[in-house]
């Protein structure tokens, strides 16, 4: 073996796979039983609905590197991603957009009289004094949007009232002058046409790469573990950084998810793939229906049935999966101390969303892998 891998996600893979092309031998290990890290998806059993066990995963990129890769393992689909909220009982799009801000207001402004509205609403706060979110957020997009839209969703994603949240943890908040409400703004968008399981397995299929399942870097009864392989092999590691120095400076903080998955006997029960619910009565923050990421696939997928997944925010504790960094002070003086601890490991390459501890989309973490190779490996 030239090269270890720790953790199977795109990070992990993307590294493994040159590798294994320039003619390295490689073993990849993740404790799941599956590879993919958390863009792994699987066929609900009754129905054969592709779902996003992680979570919802949509692909987009304007990296035209990371795109040509991406391409070598999976053709996309024309899926073009749009997002809904339900307030108040009412239905409207997002991000928040002119036919948001008409239809709030019952009105019927151009752009430049809605950015004159929210300008002066605005006005409220100055966002450079803001003290906590709420403020902040007033301040971005004034009272009664940010009342309707952000306020409850932000407090149910956090477990904690605006108020009591620092004002950093948003820098902006988008509001488009016209009707387009496309989520992302990238060059490429789709989604993986055989579905995501497919994609990754092609980039594992090499017979320079071997993969070992429901095998943890930390348990010593296996043989691959970390006191028997640093400073023997080359290792790029993708788990959690404050894990791999036993915590010694504090365990970093995460949110976490909770999903709650149900097949209803119903050809379509939202209209749409992902609908969030913005208000405080409703105690999950959005419902993914995933057979609308597959339109193309209408003739396979079952017509009186559909699959439907509540999803519910909270903090993370050890035992959960760590999903998007919590990042307060604390954390980013214990990621600092990190970091040095980790530059002072022999060969060991510490990447990913956990090896690193910040949130990366999949074209970031190819992205960030294909740079490892070619700078610090190849
Ligand atoms: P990832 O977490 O995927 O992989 C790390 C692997 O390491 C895991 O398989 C884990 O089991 C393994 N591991 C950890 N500790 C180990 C140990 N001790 N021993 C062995 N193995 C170990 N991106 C995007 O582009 N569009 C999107 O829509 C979304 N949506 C989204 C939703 C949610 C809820 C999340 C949390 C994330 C997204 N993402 C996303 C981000 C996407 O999931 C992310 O870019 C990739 O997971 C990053 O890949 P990594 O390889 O860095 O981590």
């Amino acid at each position: 073996m030239d090269l270890l891998v720790v953790g199977s996600g795109f990070f992990g893979l993307t590294v493994a796979e040159r590798a294994a092309a320039a003619g390295r031998r490689v073993t990849v290990i993740d404790r799941r039983h599956h590879i993919g890290g958390n863009a792994y998806s699987e066929d609900e059993p009754v129905t054969g609905i592709e779902v996003h066990r992680y979570g919802a995963h949509l692909f987009h990129t304007s990296n035209p590197t990371v795109w040509e890769y991406a391409n070598r393992f999976t053709t996309f689909t024309d899926y073009v991603h749009r997002v809904y909220t339900n307030h108040d009982g009412v239905v409207f799009p997002l991000p928040i957009n002119l036919g948001t801000i008409n239809q709030f207001f019952r009105a019927a402004h151009g752009p430049a009289a809605a950015r004159a509205l929210v300008h002066e609403l605005a006005g409220e706060f100055d966002a450079k004094d803001a003290a906590n979110l709420e403020e902040k957020g007033i301040a971005l997009i004034g009272r009664p949007l940010y009342e309707a839209f952000i306020r409850d969703y932000t407090a149910k994603q956090w477990q904690t009232d605006p108020k009591d949240l620092p004002a950093e943890i948003i820098s902006r908040l988008p509001v488009r002058y016209t009707y387009d409400n496309r989520y992302f703004n990238d060059t490429w968008e789709g989604l993986p046409t055989d579905g995501y399981t497919a994609w990754i397995e092609r980039m594992a299929d090499h017979p320079n790469i071997e993969v070992r399942l429901d095998t943890d870097f930390f348990d010593e009864a296996q043989p691959l573990n970390k006191r028997a392989t640093v400073g023997q092999v080359p290792i790029v590691y993708t788990g959690p950084v404050d894990r791999y120095f036993d915590y010694i400076e504090g365990a970093l903080s995460w949110r976490t998810l909770d999903f709650e998955q149900e097949v209803l006997e119903t050809a379509d029960f939202q209209g749409t793939s992902v609908m969030n619910y913005a208000d405080a009565d409703v105690p999950y923050t959005r419902i993914h229906e995933f057979k609308h990421f597959h339109p193309e696939r209408a003739d396979r997928y079952p017509a009186d049935k559909t699959v439907i997944m509540r999803e519910f925010s909270r903090f993370a504790t050890r035992d959960d999966e760590p999903y998007y960094p919590v990042n307060t002070p604390d954390d980013r003086a214990r990621l600092l101390a990190y970091r040095d601890l980790a530059a002072g490991e022999a060969d060991v390459h510490f990447g990913g969303r956990l090896g690193t501890y910040q949130y990366l989309d999949m074209h970031m973490a190819i992205g960030s892998a294909l740079s490892m190779w070619n700078n610090q490996l190849a």
